[in-house]
């Protein structure tokens, strides 16, 4: 376990899917009360104890819109951390945005959620410039990959200052015979990345309940966790939310 407490990053994406399953077709100015506001749940995340709130603004901008992304750039308190596909439009958003963090992520537009890590190996020259360009903003890039050697050591080599293990191999494992082995991957993937000077985040997947297996991970940063949370919420409030899975990471 690491010596510094493990910090939370709360991702509010499905906030804006609430939100979007009735309104995607009215724009902000209808007059209404348009409810859920991403906004006002990542204030009171922060209120509550999160050290940061984390974002996937979405191609197909299915949950989180520009505007609130940037509504949160200039509203929240703690971190804004963006997660992003490796485009050009996404690129020249982020330089608009200047956000705390980047974090790269792969894009499927099929896909429910993000499913699998980054291909560093397989789109190299893609990943290196994107990390290029986001450092010379003086802002710290992660890549989201899956607890291999190979990927973890290709971000060490294209000077991603950080990564996200994606736990969500493990965390669908957990209802089968393969989650000490899923568990022991992202160990050793940890260490490896450790070894390399790499930042170790992690997240997908992560809920109150394996939370206490996960944070036996060595090296942990921070966690960044999103569908449990707001999930929660709906029966307890964002706050007691938060709450509840900052005393489950301590
Ligand atoms: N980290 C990354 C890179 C993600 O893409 C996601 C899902 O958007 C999360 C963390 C949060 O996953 P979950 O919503 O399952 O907690």
């Amino acid at each position: 376990m690491s010596a510094q407490p493990i910090l939370l990053g709360v991702n509010i994406d499905h906030v804006a899917t609430l939100r979007q399953a009735r309104y995607r077709d009215v724009g902000r100015t209808c007059g209404g009360v348009i409810e859920p506001d991403p906004v006002l749940l990542a204030l009171l995340a922060e209120r509550a104890g999160a050290d940061g709130i984390t974002v996937h603004l979405r191609e197909d901008r299915r949950h989180i819109q520009e505007d609130d992304v940037r509504r949160l750039r200039d509203s929240i308190a703690t971190r804004l951390n963006l997660e992003m596909a490796c485009t050009p439009a996404m690129l020249t958003f982020a330089r608009s945005l200047k956000p705390d963090s980047v974090c790269l992520v792969p894009e499927g537009r099929d896909e429910v959620t993000t499913e699998g890590g980054l291909d560093v190996a397989g789109d190299r020259e893609r990943v290196r410039a994107a990390v290029e360009a986001i450092g010379e903003l003086g802002i710290p890039t992660s890549l989201f990959i899956d607890p291999e050697e190979r990927q973890i050591e290709l971000a060490a080599e294209l000077g991603s200052p950080w990564i996200e293990l994606h736990t969500g191999c493990y965390a669908n494992a957990c209802h089968t015979g393969r989650r000490s082995a899923e568990w022991e991957r992202l160990r050793l993937g940890s260490d490896r990345a450790h070894e390399a000077g790499l930042v170790v985040n992690a997240g997908h997947g992560i809920n109150y309940v394996n939370i206490l297996e996960v944070k036996r991970l060595p090296n942990l940063h921070e966690l960044n966790i999103g569908h449990s949370i707001v999930s929660r919420s709906l029966s307890t409030g964002i706050e007691e939310a938060v709450r509840e899975m900052k005393r489950r990471m301590a």
